[in-house]
Formats: structure tokens, C-alpha cells, sequence
């Protein structure tokens, strides 16, 4: 069993498809351990995407992903890291494939609905950042 941080973002809930993300999961037979809907304050954005605060596209990022609420997730399964990257397709809505949750609902770069984690480590790292000890059921 593998456990993985997803994030629907707020393009994701102002276009009111959380269910239908939400949806996907569920039926691939992935298991939702625990669920909130929050804001991502700017010094949550920065840690969360640390590996990007460089990039000339990052203050754009932030207001996006701080401008609206999201739902974190925390989604296991049989490697469901792999599984939920593979489900959510490629960063960019327009080059990901149809099938995926970007290649269905996506044509941008930056409002591609879901994050998800990318490796072990850094769903370690993520769902620390949004879950405390208490909010997660015990392995
Ligand atoms: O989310 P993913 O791991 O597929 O992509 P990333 O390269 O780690 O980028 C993180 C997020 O930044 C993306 O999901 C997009 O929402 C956003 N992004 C952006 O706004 N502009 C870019 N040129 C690249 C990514
Ligand atoms: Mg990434």
C-alpha cells in the first residue's frame, strides 16, 4: 500500500468537478483516507512547491493555488503514487492524453485541476505539510 498527497485545486472547484475528480479515484478502487477543504496561504504555497519558488512562472503559480479554496486528499492504494500521476496525466492540460483527468478537463498549463505527488519522498514530505498526525488513520 503506498499513500499520496492530491490536491484539487481551485480551478477544479469553481468549475464544480470535484465529484467527477473525485469520482475517478474512487472507481480506479483507490481508498480516500482523509479529505479537507482549506485556503493554501502564500507560506504554505511556498513550501508546498518549493522545487518551483524559483521559476520566473512561480508568482503566477501562487496566486492561483493561493486564490481560491482546494481539497487536499489524502488518497492509498496499491502504488498509488505512480497510479494517481498516471490518472492525472501530463502537467500541461493541452499535451495530456484524453483519458486523463488534465487530458479531459484541462487546455491550460497552470489550471490542470489536480496535484499530485510525484515520488515517494515527496508525498512523505506533502502530506506532512497538509495532514497533522491526528488527521491521518494509522497504517
Ligand atoms: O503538477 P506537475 O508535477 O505535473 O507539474 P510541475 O512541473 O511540478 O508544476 C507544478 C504546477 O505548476 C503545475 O501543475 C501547474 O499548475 C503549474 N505550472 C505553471 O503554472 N506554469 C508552468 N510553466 C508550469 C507549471
Ligand atoms: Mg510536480
Amino acid at each position: 500500500m503506498e499513500r499520496t498527497l492530491v490536491l484539487l485545486k481551485p480551478d477544479c472547484l469553481q468549475r464544480r468537478l470535484m465529484g467527477r475528480v473525485v469520482a475517478r479515484f474512487e472507481d480506479k478502487g483507490l481508498n480516500v483516507a482523509a479529505m479537507k477543504m482549506m485556503r493554501i496561504t502564500p507560506e504554505l504555497a511556498k513550501r508546498h512547491y518549493a522545487e518551483h519558488v524559483n521559476k520566473a512562472w512561480y508568482p503566477q503559480l501562487e496566486a492561483f493555488i493561493t486564490g481560491g479554496p482546494v481539497v487536499a486528499m489524502l488518497v492509498e492504494g496499491p502504488e498509488a503514487i505512480c497510479v494517481v500521476r498516471a490518472m492525472a496525466g501530463a502537467t500541461n492540460g493541452l499535451k495530456a492524453e484524453p483519458g486523463t483527468i488534465r487530458g479531459d478537463f484541462s487546455c491550460s498549463q497552470q489550471m490542470n485541476l489536480v496535484h499530485a505527488s510525484d515520488g515517494p519522498d515527496s508525498a512523505r514530505r506533502e502530506i506532512a505539510l497538509f495532514f497533522a498526525d491526528a488527521e491521518i488513520p494509522l497504517e
